[in-house]
């Protein structure tokens, strides 16, 4: 797959990593007033620096939620009550959806949709109930590819109510993907056409957490690891292989599954996308051991090295079999009487296009392009912040769904639909194996994936592509429970 070839930072100096002997950082946790069964924080979205590329490089000024990259971990017990007041110190209106948290319509965070955008020096305060456990994230849905690309997400972890045996140690990575400049700073460009007929935004940077992480991620030997992996990039997808590790993927978005090896050994994160492993640390101490991302053929690299310390915690990983999690109240989709709808993806380089419905009225290509939207969704282009637009389709309330989307592209694409989990049933006419419930399935290039749901969660629903250029240059639609 082609990625274009960056006048930035070098791969060298910045994703290959030197020496120096930093941790990779830990998310910093927000502070929480809370009353018990109940959380109230507060963020402010404003600019910040943060030391993307760590020394010698200078920081990077970002978008940050409290100015930080990533913004503060929020954690909440399930069935808790959220309640986080935003202020907006940015110098462009924003809002704040929750990605895969099934939120009531009008806490979705979707401008003009669900709620007026926040204007800068305003505020608005988000408050619902965390029903399901699971990792999740936070981000605005305004002008995302901008205001995600500066750096303004945060991962929002809901801890099961009984905390799930022989984990020693729960760990979030959040990756991020930027395009730096040599002088550490973030290039503009956002939205660029021509990548947003291709890849999207592929930058030449990545972080966990927030930093390039090049001393290692401390272990021991015997340890158990719950890592939760958040893809916050505009438009990278990541396949982690863990050298001479069995990682074991326990849940996916967030909602749980059998614990299973990856295909291939390969942990795949779409845009958006969550996985959490449970990783045994079955190497000796003083051991290093590689984390590469092998997603894209001939582009590998080391994201980071796993780093033992002297000390085990014990002989060996807990031998207890890793187990499942319990599972959220998602209700069932009945897939014997599920409605079925057919969602086709088209548009973007390398297909011809004769032009898509805009705002209800009919564009041919030409015009398409004059106005940067190139993808569609059943022959209609949505532009962000365009106003109303009609429903792709109109679902009735707790009835069961099935959309076969196909992916009719030469390009991936990680779809997302708000307000609900939905079942992957299957992928290329094949019933899957694990039947995951997600909230974003990652589509390869001409090929298809069914869904099924109950549409149980009243609104208007964005329905989208999470690379945020494909997004904003039109693969985006509006799901109407009624
Ligand atoms: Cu995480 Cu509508 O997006
Ligand atoms: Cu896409």
């Amino acid at each position: 797959m082609p990625i274009p070839r960056l006048p930035a930072l070098g791969r060298r100096s910045l994703i290959l990593g030197g020496a120096a002997a930093l941790a990779a950082p830990a998310v910093a946790r927000a502070a929480d007033s809370s009353a018990p069964g109940g959380s109230t924080i507060r963020l402010v979205a404003r600019p910040g620096r943060a030391a993307l590329a760590g020394p010698p490089h200078p920081e990077t000024a970002v978008w940050g939620y409290d100015g930080r990259v990533p913004g503060p971990e929020i954690r909440v017990r399930q069935g808790d009550r959220l309640r986080v007041v935003l202020e907006n110190r940015l110098p462009q209106e924003t809002t704040i959806h929750w990605h895969g948290l099934r939120v009531p319509n009008a806490m979705d965070g979707v401008p003009h949709l669900t709620q007026p955008p926040i204007a800068p020096g305003g505020i608005f305060a988000y408050e619902f109930e965390a029903t399901d456990a699971g990792t999740y994230w936070y981000h605005p849905h305004v002008r995302s590819l901008e205001q995600v690309g500066r750096g303004l997400y945060g991962p929002l972890v809901v801890e099961e109510r009984e905390p799930p045996p022989t984990i020693d140690r729960d760990v979030t990575w959040v990756l991020d993907d930027w395009r730096l400049l040599e002088d550490a700073q973030i290039a503009g460009g956002f939205g660029n056409a021509m990548e947003a007929g291709m890849t999207g935004r592929i930058g030449n940077t990545v972080t966990v957490n927030g930093r390039v992480p090049e001393g290692g991620f401390a272990v021991r030997s015997g340890e158990r690891l719950r890592l939760r992996l958040v893809n916050a990039a505009n438009a990278r997808i990541f396949g982690l292989v863990f050298e001479g590790h069995e990682p074991v993927v326990v849940a996916l978005d967030g909602q749980p599954v059998a614990p299973h090896a990856p295909e291939d050994g390969r942990v795949v994160v779409g845009p958006g996308m969550r996985v959490d492993l449970v990783l045994d640390m079955t190497g000796q101490p003083g051991a290093r051991a590689r984390v590469l991302d092998t997603y894209y053929a001939r582009l590998e690299y080391k994201l980071l090295e796993i780093a033992y310390g002297a000390e085990p915690l014990r002989d060996r990983p807990p031998t207890a079999p890793i187990a499942t999690l319990p599972a959220n109240p998602v209700p069932e989709p009945d897939l014997a009487r599920a409605e079925r709808h057919a969602v086709v993806l088209g548009g973007g380089m390398m297909n011809h296009l004769e032009g898509a419905l805009v705002d209800g009225r009919w564009l041919d290509a030409r015009e398409m392009m004059r106005r940067d939207l190139t993808w569609t969704v059943n022959g209609t282009a949505a532009a962000p912040g365009g106003h109303v637009h009609d429903p792709l389709v109109v679902l009735r309330r707790n009835a069961s769904y099935l959309l076969a989307i196909r992916n009719e592209t030469a390009w991936p694409h990680p779809m997302h639909l708000h307000g609900h989990s939905f079942r992957v049933v299957a992928r290329n006419g094949v019933p899957t194996r694990h039947r995951e419930w997600q909230d974003t399935v990652l589509i390869p290039r001409r090929e298809s994936a069914e869904i099924a749901f109950v549409a149980d969660n009243p609104g208007d629903w964005m329905f989208h592509c999470h690379v945020l250029e494909h997004q904003a240059a039109g693969m985006m639609g509006l799901v109407r429970v009624a």
